[in-house]
């Protein structure tokens, strides 16, 4: 199977609150975006890298790397998920590629969590995801605890996710036309009957959101 990377970076970042989107923000002298498509570009078994940008997007033109043979670039959307659905819209051939989302916003992926994720092998797909290790509220009138969730079957989604490309493009066009909330690409798999298989991963895999987590992930980079 051909192995292609769809890397949604055509969000604001509103949560960052900071002068321009996060993917742009800078981890040890390099952008977001940077590290991210470095980590998946060297990693060889994925042929090619289709990389969603804001319409506006005024950073994506100086940065070096999106010049790569691998990357190719496609206009993003108004959502994550139509963002994706535009980058798998690329996907030449489908029915024979599997297609592997990661979000712009989380570059200390690690080469050995692809390996396991890249190993899941049939129609229902998998996505990395870690164990919840905080006691869970479901809340009611926004902060009120209605009931606390049983933890033990919980799980946090991470990305990369990994899927049949044709698959989950009928996933997600199926969800979108009944108005279904998608929020990663398992919940269109899941919204079209399938399970996704959940794939443990490493906790330093975050996704930056908020200030705080820049830091963080400045640390985790210096690590490896
Ligand atoms: N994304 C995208 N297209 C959108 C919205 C988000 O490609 N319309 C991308 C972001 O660039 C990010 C990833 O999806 O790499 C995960 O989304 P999130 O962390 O929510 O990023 P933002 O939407 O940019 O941040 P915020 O929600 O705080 O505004
Ligand atoms: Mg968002």
């Amino acid at each position: 199977r051909n192995i292609i990377a769809v890397v949604p970076a055509a969000g604001v970042g509103s949560r960052m609150q900071a002068d321009r989107p996060k993917q742009y923000l800078m981890l040890h002298g390099k952008t977001v975006l940077e590290h991210t498509l470095q980590r998946l570009l060297d990693y060889p078994i994925i042929e090619k890298i289709i990389l969603a940008i804001a319409p506006n997007d005024r950073f994506i033109g100086q940065l070096p790397i999106i010049k790569h043979p691998k990357i190719q670039l496609v206009q993003g959307g108004e959502t994550r998920a139509d963002s994706v659905f535009a980058g798998l819209c690329c996907i030449e051939n489908p029915e024979q590629t599997w297609a592997l989302v990661h979000d712009a916003a989380r570059p200390c992926l690690r080469h050995e969590d692809l390996d396991k994720l890249l190993a899941v092998d049939d129609e229902h797909g998998g996505i990395l995801a870690i164990p919840a290790v905080d006691t869970i509220k479901r809340a009611v009138d926004f902060q009120r605890i209605l009931c606390t969730e049983d933890r033990s079957q919980l799980w946090l989604a991470l990305t990369p996710q990994f899927f049949n490309a044709r698959r989950l493009l009928g996933a997600l066009k199926q969800a979108k036309e009944a108005g279904w909330v998608v929020t990663d690409e398992a919940s269109a798999m899941e919204f079209a009957g399938f399970q996704p298989h959940l794939v443990a991963g490493r906790s330093d895999n975050i996704k930056i959101t908020r200030s705080e987590d820049l830091a963080l992930a400045e640390f985790y980079l210096g690590r490896r």
